[in-house]
C-alpha cells in the first residue's frame, strides 16, 4: 500500500460552491482541479448506502424526518439542491454507487466517511464497504474513515488492506496509541478548530499522517501545515490552494 494523501481534499465535494454530498459537488470539485473528495455515507431503511451528512432531512432537502426511516425510493421524492441555490433545484441525493461512478469517471481520489445513523454502525459500514469493494480497485487513492470505532472495527475486518483513518472530534482519546494499534490505522483525521500542537505531535510520533477538517481560511491552513498536518479538508479548496502556493 503506497497511499499518497493530497494536501487538499474537497469537503463534501466542494461544499462552498455546490450543494454538499451531491454528484454536482463532485463535478464542481473536479472542475476546480481538486484531486480528492470526501463524502459522507449513510444507510436508507432498505439498506442502500447513500451520500448524506445529517441524520435528518430538514437542513439540506425539502423533506423532513429521519433518513433511516425512508427507503431509497421514498428519499428520491425529495430534492437536495434548492436550499443551496435555485440553480441546483431538483437534484437528488445520490447513492454511494452513483457517486463512485462519477469519482472514477473524473479520476479523483476518495475519502469515504462512514457516518451511521445512531444504532446502525455495523450495518452501515458493511453495506458501504460491500459496494466500495465491488467498484473501487485503486488502493492508493482511497481512505475509509469514521468517527465510529464500530465502523472502523468493521473496516478492519472487511477492508484490512485498504487505508483507514479514525476521525477524532473535540474529545481527545487518552489511549490513542492503543486505538491506533488495535484498529491498525493508516491515518488520523482531527478537528482543525480544537486540535492542539502537542496532539499533532503525538500522532506524528506514532508515524501516522494527519488530516484536519474543516479548513476554509488561509491562516488556519498555514498554522496546521506548520505544525505537521499533512492535508486539510476544505469547502473552499481554491482558497487553500492559493495559500499553499504562497507558502515555501
Ligand atoms: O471527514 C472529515 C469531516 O467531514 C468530518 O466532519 O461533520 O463534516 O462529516 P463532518
Ligand atoms: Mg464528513
Amino acid at each position: 500500500m503506497t497511499l499518497k494523501l493530497p494536501k487538499i481534499i474537497g469537503h463534501r465535494g466542494a461544499a462552498a460552491y455546490a450543494p454538499e454530498n451531491t454528484l454536482e459537488g463532485i463535478h464542481t470539485a473536479a472542475d476546480m482541479g481538486v484531486e480528492w473528495v470526501e463524502l459522507d455515507v449513510k444507510l436508507t431503511k432498505d439498506q442502500i448506502p447513500v451520500i448524506f451528512h445529517d441524520d435528518t432531512l430538514e437542513r439540506t432537502t425539502n423533506g423532513s424526518g429521519s433518513l433511516a426511516n425512508l427507503t431509497l425510493e421514498e428519499l428520491r421524492q425529495y430534492e437536495c439542491g434548492s436550499w443551496f441555490s435555485d440553480s441546483f433545484a431538483g437534484i437528488k441525493i445520490p447513492t454511494l454507487e452513483e457517486a463512485l461512478e462519477v469519482i472514477i469517471d473524473r479520476d479523483l481520489g476518495f475519502n469515504m466517511e462512514i457516518k451511521p445513523c445512531p444504532g446502525r454502525e455495523r450495518e452501515t459500514a458493511e453495506a458501504a464497504l460491500d459496494i466500495l469493494a465491488q467498484i473501487w480497485d485503486d488502493h492508493n487513492r482511497i481512505l475509509i474513515s469514521s468517527f465510529s470505532p464500530i465502523c472502523m472495527e468493521t473496516a478492519l475486518l472487511m477492508a484490512h488492506d485498504w487505508p483507514r483513518a479514525l476521525l477524532i472530534g473535540e474529545d481527545w482519546p487518552e489511549n490513542l496509541k492503543e486505538i491506533k494499534e488495535y484498529l491498525e490505522l493508516t491515518c488520523i483525521n482531527v478537528n482543525a478548530k480544537t486540535v492542539q500542537r502537542e496532539q499533532v505531535e503525538e500522532i506524528t510520533d506514532m508515524g501516522l499522517p494527519i488530516l484536519a477538517y474543516t479548513v476554509n481560511d488561509a491562516e488556519t491552513a498555514r498554522r496546521l501545515l506548520r505544525w505537521g498536518v499533512d492535508g486539510v479538508f476544505s469547502d473552499s479548496p481554491d482558497i487553500i490552494r492559493e495559500t499553499l502556493f504562497s507558502v515555501h
